[in-house]
């Protein structure tokens, strides 16, 4: 059996104690769904979170690990941490974290073998600049991303693809569905013929400018098996709106 579509909330420096309300709120409204609930709150929020969730089936996740287990590493987290505070899963190579930490698909690529080895699941996200595609070279960048940032081994259980054009996120500008299932038909031929058959089980999302409005639409495209939604993932009636759009989808 496939993994079920996922719609996963990205809070980015976002939350306090006082938003888990919003999560409270979610849970009682969805204690059965079709589809899987993931949050990725500050790390700050796992821990309490997780207790706010209780038994409701909405899972937890980071928002970027590091590639050691421990260590003298002041400031960051690592993969096992994210698990003991309640994670399943981890975002790794974020657009913002590739913009502001600089990082390469190399170290997406080892972040990810220690999320897996720490018993996380990865969401690797890719996506090409507004120049980029302007120059016709969106395929080639998000070619190129996901070779790179995709260890050998991916599976449809330990792996997870958002696509996420950099021109979409937080911009309210979203591709037409013509451009989201060019993207997401040729990332389902690549992971293929990389990892086989098995990889028509791995996730692709599709990130930027998610809303209520357009989840429909854009869960209706071929081989999008869900979002990864920022701004839109704050709040419970929004979340909601989107969970119920895949979960209908
Ligand atoms: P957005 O962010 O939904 O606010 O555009 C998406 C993301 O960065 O994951």
């Amino acid at each position: 059996m496939p993994p079920k579509k996922l719609a996963a909330g990205n809070w980015k420096m976002n939350g306090l104690k006082a938003d888990l309300a919003e999560v409270a709120a979610l849970a009682e409204a969805h204690a059965t769904t079709a589809c899987e609930i993931l949050i990725c709150p500050p790390a700050t929020l796992l821990a309490p979170m997780a207790a706010t969730v209780g038994s409701a089936p909405i899972l937890l996740g980071g928002q970027n690990c590091h590639a050691a287990e421990s260590g003298a590493h002041t400031g960051d987290i690592s993969a096992a941490m994210l698990k003991d505070a309640g994670a399943g899963y981890v975002i790794l190579g974020h657009s913002e974290r590739r913009a502001d930490h600089g990082e390469t698909d190399a170290e997406v690529r080892i972040k990810t073998g220690a999320a897996w080895t720490a018993g996380l699941t990865a969401i690797v996200c890719i996506g090409e600049t507004l120049s980029q595609r302007e120059a016709g070279e969106t395929l080639d960048i998000v070619g190129g991303q996901l070779d790179g940032s995709l260890p050998d081994g991916s599976t449809a259980e330990n792996m997870v693809v958002a696509y996420e054009p950099v021109w979409a996120i937080g911009t309210g500008k979203v591709p037409t569905t013509v451009q989201i299932a060019e993207v997401h038909d040729f990332l389902r031929a690549q992971l293929v013929s990389r990892f086989g058959d098995a990889a028509n089980g791995i996730r692709l999302l599709y990130g930027g400018s998610v809303k209520p409005s357009n989840a429909a639409e854009i869960f209706a495209v071929s081989n999008v098996d869900g979002a990864l939604v920022g701004g839109a993932s704050l709040k419970a009636a929004d979340f909601g709106g989107i969970i119920d759009a895949l979960a209908a989808a």
